[in-house]
């Protein structure tokens, strides 16, 4: 069996087209959606993702500004700019880029958002809200993940889901997304035992531990679809998911290519997460 290619790129390229429409029906009444992103420091990862970032809000025509400060920054500085952008009505989502430096505590920097602005979806009552399933805003990867399945028509109710890496940012929400929409949903994390045993029996695989092609072909179950949110880079310099890409290949009936799979997706839904925190604005 060879997989079948899941197009990231083009299934975040018609989510940008819809998210364009409703900013311009959005600037009708006056409104144009702003995100503000906070990058603390000098991350090489973090600059570029801001980048990029701040490139798709210009180009979706929602507004966009990126507040650098120093790497030496104080934790209350950082706390004031938050609470400045919380009471800013031209900003509607706010991002803190992370990792943040080691003098800053990120959960409390986070709970500072107003949770309305938390287009990230980090912030508690976020987290709180998807868990008893009243999702206001929800995780970028794992929402992206939630479109990337329903564009391939992939039967989620009843399936069995495995996600293997238990993050907050991605495992975690994932796992309540999936569990939402119906799944019977296995939470794998770096202790779990004859990891194989699990993710062989998933019709979905979500893997997102970052150790580079952790999941062989030989522990994906014939015919699933195979999602990897793994970014690494290699020593040749090249980019590798958690999945070994050419074993999987040859078992799986779907799976998302790194890069150009889930990558592209997360972009894409923190301008939807950045428009609908504006349309709320309005309603
Ligand atoms: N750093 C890596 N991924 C993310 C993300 O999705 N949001 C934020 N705020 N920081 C990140």
């Amino acid at each position: 069996m060879n997989a079948r290619i899941i197009d990231g790129k083009a299934i975040s390229a018609a989510i940008k087209t819809e998210v364009a429409q409703r900013v311009h029906t959005l600037a009708r009444q006056g409104i144009t959606p702003g995100l503000a992103v906070v990058l603390v420091g000098e991350d090489p990862a973090s600059q570029v993702y801001v980048r990029n970032k701040a490139a798709a809000c210009e180009k979706a025509g929602l507004h966009s500004k990126v507040i650098r400060l120093a790497s030496d920054t104080s934790e209350e500085a950082l706390l004031d700019v938050v609470r400045e952008l919380n009471n800013d009505a031209s900003v509607h989502g706010i991002l803190v880029q992370l990792p943040l430096p080691a003098q800053m505590n990120s959960s409390k920097v986070i709970e500072t958002i107003a949770p309305a602005k938390d287009v990230d979806g980090f912030h508690i009552s976020n987290a709180g809200l998807l868990m008893t399933g009243r999702p206001l805003v929800r995780p970028c990867t794992p929402y992206g993940i939630m479109k990337i399945l329903e564009s391939e028509n992939t039967v989620v109710r009843g399936a069995e889901a495995v996600v293997v890496g238990a993050s907050n940012i991605v495992g975690k929400p994932m796992a309540l997304l999936l569990l939402a929409a119906g799944a019977t949903v296995t939470l794998c994390n770096s202790k779990t035992r004859d990891l194989g045993a699990q993710t062989r029996r998933a019709d979905i695989l979500v893997v997102a531990t970052g150790r580079p092609r952790m999941i062989t072909g030989d522990m994906i179950k014939p015919g699933a679809i195979v999602i990897d949110v793994g970014i690494n880079r290699q020593a040749d310099g090249k980019l590798t998911g958690d999945v070994e890409f050419e074993s999987a290949c040859k078992v799986a009936g779907a799976i998302t290519p790194v890069p150009g799979g889930v990558g592209p997706m997360t972009i894409a839904m923190l301008l939807v997460n950045t428009l609908e925190a504006a349309e709320r604005c309005v309603h």
